[in-house]
């Protein structure tokens, strides 16, 4: 045996930590395997996901910022200026930020899973934009989003770019858009970056890239199980799968057994079979219509929508409807 030097980082990054074994443990003992797609960002996840946005075969990023950038006016225009702004899933902040001169906050909230990762963003952050009172929050939202009495109430401007409630199914983006709305008060809205669907060629390319960044950020969420769990997955026995189910009308990402394996972990433990895969991502992808529907459906009216000719995405302001 060569000699290996590995060093785990501490376990980390989950704010309310008692539940997360409990979820873990169900997804992994369901009949179909599945493992929530917000495990995949530990601090090393996060940082493999930044490099997922730099692919040239990741267009969301890309084709999200060429929006921004070509009507960030109208964009501005239509927020408003001196709003709370509240970054969900803020990761290193950098898309709010090159917002900030556009629409003008007085005051940044930067919600993420990864708290590590999203302190040491907003303090880089704080020193370019002394003016803006910032703040990070470590929240796993999907779950819930009580926020603190130092959030205003008023002018709230909720901000989930990238395409972000594509991981959930369209009932639970329902019902997370109904709970934002409820989180707007009475003058909130929400600016969001939804992607539409497209080519099964460009989509599958996006999801499994020639260099296997997105393989290592899937498989990545084995390690950060590994210390979550206490189990002992074996990264090498695992493959990265991305495909676009067009039949379901999402992109889906598993993670298949390369040969017949135990994983074993405090009180249990599971046995694989040779390509049995466990089920890490949805990645919806909505047509525009049914984008603005969703919203609808939530309480929110879609005031404004800005696509990319070239490559189906949307950005759409919605206003809270009293
Ligand atoms: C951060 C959820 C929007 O679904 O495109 C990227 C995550 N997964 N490559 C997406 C992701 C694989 C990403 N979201």
């Amino acid at each position: 045996m060569p000699t290996t030097c590995t060093t785990e980082r501490p376990a980390q990054s989950f704010a309310a930590g008692a539940q997360v074994p409990a979820e873990l443990f169900d997804g992994l003992g369901a009949r179909q395997a599945t493992i929530s797609p917000k495990f995949l960002y530990d601090a090393l996840g996060s940082k493999l996901f930044e490099a997922i946005c730099e692919l040239p075969e990741y267009y969301p990023t890309r084709t999200e910022a060429g929006i921004f950038a070509r009507h960030g006016r109208e964009i501005a225009h239509a927020c408003g200026s001196g709003a709370t702004l509240i970054d969900l899933g803020a990761g290193n902040c950098a898309k709010a930020a090159s917002l900030f001169p556009l629409l003008r906050p007085t005051q940044y909230i930067a919600v993420d899973i990864s708290t590590e990762f999203v302190s040491e963003s907003l303090a880089r952050l704080r020193l370019r934009f002394p003016y803006i009172d910032m703040q990070a929050l470590g929240l796993d939202f999907s779950s819930g989003l009580e926020l603190p009495d130092s959030v205003r109430t008023q002018g709230r401007l909720f901000f989930y770019p990238g395409s972000s409630l594509g991981n959930f199914t369209p009932p639970e983006a329902r019902a997370f858009l109904t709970r934002l709305r409820k989180s707007c008060g009475d003058d909130g809205a929400l600016l969001i970056g939804i992607d539409l669907a497209k080519d099964k060629a460009t989509l599958d390319a996006a999801y499994d890239d020639a260099l296997g960044v997105t393989a290592a950020f899937n498989l990545n969420v084995l390690r950060h199980v590994n210390r979550l769990l206490g189990s002992d997955f074996d990264v090498r026995q695992w493959r990265h799968v991305g495909f676009y189910n067009e039949a379901a009308g999402r992109v889906e990402m598993h993670l298949e057994a390369a040969s017949a394996q135990r994983v074993r972990w405090p009180g249990g433990g599971r046995d694989f079979a040779a390509g049995e895969r466990i089920h890490t991502e949805n990645s919806y992808k909505y047509r525009q219509a049914d984008a603005i529907g969703l919203l609808e459906q939530s309480g929110f009216e879609a005031t404004r929508v800005w696509t990319d000719a070239g490559c189906p995405f949307a950005v759409i302001h919605a206003q809270a409807i009293a």
